[in-house]
């Protein structure tokens, strides 16, 4: 584990996250994302985007996607109501020998390597928690540790963006907070187009067809104001791929589409609700019209 020393203190610091996300479609965002982070003069500092939408629609994967596209390690810190202002900064613990081993947090280690410290779900966090990131969020770009007693820089190539949902929110955060975490990155549905290039990248080993009737009932559930995101249609494929596997092994003989229909529809109501099944009935109901 990686030390460094920081006004005579020790600290340990935590590895970047090396997840497999990659984000497809829609270039504009993760464009938008980076040129906030620009730094373009002398008296210039990079903003702290807020990437905003329904839960599901990508918020994460954007974020990770937009620093590690520009070759940047990226820490995710994942906020929950339970954060603590030092869960954000350095915490304490005790090492074998009873002495006091400092741990710098994901957000803290993204300061001092120069990458890019995501703040996941940041609506979950209370106003204290984020206050204690006030400094580090304008140009003075630094955080105190209370626990350590020390004052952190960051590195000039330090970059970090939060993510919200839209919903109902844990906290409602003051303004001072929210004017620090600009511009505001507000992600949409993705368009049909899109939202299949999303389904192939996430499920590269589902047939064509099966993913045809996805992207056609999550577009359908778009249409119609549903919650239903991308994430949901991509578990709907995996487990209704999964039936159709353990049932071939159980079973033998070729799926016809409407099998294939109705593991779609099981896993619609398992997964999301009743109602979920009538998009694909209206799929069916296209598809014998056709014939
Ligand atoms: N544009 C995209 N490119 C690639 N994958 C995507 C895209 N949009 C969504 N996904 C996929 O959808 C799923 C949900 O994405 P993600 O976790 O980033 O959403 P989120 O908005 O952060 O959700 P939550 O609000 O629950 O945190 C992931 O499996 C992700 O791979
Ligand atoms: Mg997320």
């Amino acid at each position: 584990m990686e030390t460094v020393h920081i006004e005579g203190v020790e600290l340990h610091l935590t590895e970047p996250d090396e997840v497999p996300m990659t984000w497809v479609g829609q270039p504009d965002l993760v464009t938008q994302v980076q040129a906030a982070w620009l730094v373009i003069g002398e008296e210039d500092f990079p903003l702290n985007p807020r990437l905003i939408g329904k839960p599901g629609v990508g918020k994460t994967t954007l974020a990770y996607h937009a620093g590690r596209s520009l070759n940047k390690p990226v820490y995710l810190f994942q906020a929950t109501m339970d954060t603590r202002p030092e869960d954000l900064i350095v915490t304490p613990v005790i090492s074998e020998g009873g002495t006091i081993k400092y741990m710098a947090s994901s957000i803290v280690s993204a300061m001092i390597k120069g990458g890019v410290a995501v703040i996941d779900e940041g609506n979950r966090m209370s106003e204290k928690s984020w206050a204690s990131l006030a400094p580090l969020l304008d140009n003075r770009r630094y955080v105190e540790s209370v626990v350590a007693g020390i004052k952190i820089k960051a590195h000039p190539e330090f970059r970090l963006c939060t993510t919200m949902n839209d919903d109902a929110s844990t906290f409602e955060l003051p303004e001072y907070i929210h004017s620090r975490l600009q511009p505001q990155i507000y992600i949409d549905f993705p368009e049909r187009d899109e939202e299949l290039l999303i389904l192939r990248k996430n499920l590269p080993f589902a047939d064509e067809e099966i993913l045809e009737y996805v992207v056609e009932f999550l577009q359908a559930a778009h249409e119609a104001d549903e919650r239903y995101s991308v994430r949901d249609g991509i578990n709907i494929a995996r487990y209704a791929l999964k039936r159709v596997i353990s049932s071939e092994q159980s079973t033998s003989g070729t799926k016809t589409s409407a099998t294939i229909l109705n593991y779609l529809k099981e896993a619609a109501s398992l997964i999301l609700d009743e109602g979920a099944i009538n998009y694909f009935n209206d799929l069916l109901d296209e598809m014998s019209d056709e014939q």
